[in-house]
């Protein structure tokens, strides 16, 4: 049954001449804005369902709702990773319960009817009530089409989706080099994973993620704590913002100190601090100094349209960004970190992801608390718009610029028009475009 009409007047307003990008605040309140985002967004894009290291071994699963759907991520016994719709092809039920695990079958509860890790329908009890037409291979789990770059598992829902995963990630690809090649044996989840909500709609988590001109503002209290530590500041050098194409952006910034953590903390004794140093410098054996010095001195935050966040500063986050509602989202964060990571230095990892981007940490609590007073604030229907225009009307777009929240929005203003998310060349369209009108002017 479809309950839609289309979104009716427009949502986005994206005035190159005038430099002025406005959203209206239907597209975070309304809940038939809401309903048309899964079918004309999450039905058709490529969503991430997870990181490779999470099914390190034949038989491993893992399993989570992607785009609204319960699926099952799992390496089959063959070594294949494959994503499934977690529904029995019997009656629906869920298959597997356990968010986690080492299976060589899924036996639904409902009537035991059983399946090899690679989605065959292996056993049904009582077979004998069925008839000649019933079949076993018309039975096994329906399998949704998968992919992955550098580790990092999508799927997509549309059977005719017309592009491969690379395609569709654009430029964005560069950026997951950047993470992927932080290790030279692979990079892994650490185990556990951090869920939270928010009521607020998921768009604002993407656009605060990707949002650095909010950083000194609202973040001040981790400023000056950091500060009045005596220690060096996170202070801004210098970076840029960057449309990817498709929806995707990113910022990078080069901070006060090196990475591959934020050396600019305290807590580092001065051995490990000399390992993490020599760390930096294989990279420069590996990479040359300019792509090493990239990769290990600048922090940078990455958006994937339509719902992922990788934040590489201060440690890796891995965030996925769920709609519940129009009004309420859900938050599930990952760290990510080199397999062969010195363990001192994994401690130290782990505590920055834990004080820093978790869901109690420095940061975290206070974009939660400013999203969802941006969505109280939006109850004054009288006040229509977001203005997102920062940075229009600059050559050079700095990383305190609302260019990737631009770019996002305006992948979704296209596809909830129907539009077709092609353009001759995927990448730095938004950026071209932007950067004409500032010549103009
Ligand atoms: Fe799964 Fe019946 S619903 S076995
Ligand atoms: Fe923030």
């Amino acid at each position: 049954i479809e309950l839609q009409r289309p979104v009716g007047d427009r949502i986005v307003f994206d005035d190159l001449e005038n430099f002025s990008f406005r959203v209206d605040h239907r597209a975070y309140t309304d809940e038939d804005v809401a309903a048309q985002e899964m079918t004309k967004i999450f039905d058709r894009c490529w969503l991430y369902v997870g990181h490779e290291s999470e099914v390190p071994a034949p038989g491993s699963y893992v399993s989570r709702d992607v785009g609204g759907r319960p699926v099952v991520m799992a390496r089959g016994s063959d070594g294949v990773i494959r994503v499934f719709a977690n529904s029995c092809p019997h009656r629906g039920a869920l298959i597997c319960s356990q968010p986690a695990g080492q299976a060589r079958s899924f036996r639904c509860p409902y009537h035991d009817w059983t399946f090899s890790n690679q989605g065959d329908l292996v056993g049904v009890p009582l077979p004998d009530g069925y008839g000649p037409g019933f079949r076993k291979s018309d039975f096994g789990l329906a399998r949704h089409r998968s992919d992955s770059y550098r580790g990092f598992v999508f799927a997509t829902f549309d059977p005719e989706q017309p592009r491969t995963l690379t395609e569709y990630l654009a430029g964005a690809t560069e950026y997951l080099d950047l993470i992927a090649d932080q290790s030279e044996v692979g990079m892994e989840v650490i185990q556990g994973a951090q869920l939270h909500g928010a009521r607020a709609n998921w768009k604002l988590m993407m656009e605060n993620s990707v949002d650095i001109y909010h950083f000194r503002a609202l973040h001040k209290r981790y400023v000056s704590y950091i500060e009045s530590l005596g220690t060096m500041a996170p202070r801004r050098r210098g970076g840029f913002a960057r449309a990817l194409g498709r929806g995707h952006g990113a910022n990078e910034l080069v901070p006060a100190a090196a990475r591959p953590l934020a050396y600019w903390t305290p807590m580092f004794p001065p051995e490990v601090r000399s390992r993490m140093e020599a760390t930096a410098a294989r990279f420069v054996e590996r990479f040359g100094a300019e792509r090493a010095q990239r990769i290990t001195g600048a922090n940078r935050a990455l958006m994937i349209f339509p719902n992922l966040m990788i934040i590489d500063a201060i440690g890796i986050t891995i965030r996925k960004i769920d709609p519940v509602s129009a009004g309420q989202m859900s938050i599930t964060s990952v760290a990510l970190a080199p397999k062969d990571e010195d363990p001192d230095i994994r401690e130290l990892r782990k505590s920055h992801y834990l004080t820093f981007l978790g869901p109690a940490g420095f940061a975290t609590p206070d974009d939660i608390e400013i999203v969802e007073s941006c969505q109280r604030g939006y109850l004054n229907r009288t006040l229509r718009f977001s203005d997102l225009s920062r940075g229009m009307a600059k050559e050079v777009p700095e990383t305190t610029d609302e260019l990737p929240a631009r770019e996002f929005w305006r992948q979704w203003d296209r596809l909830m028009h129907d539009g077709d998310d092609d353009h001759e060349e995927a990448q730095d369209v938004t950026q071209r475009a932007e950067r004409q009108g500032a010549q103009r002017r």
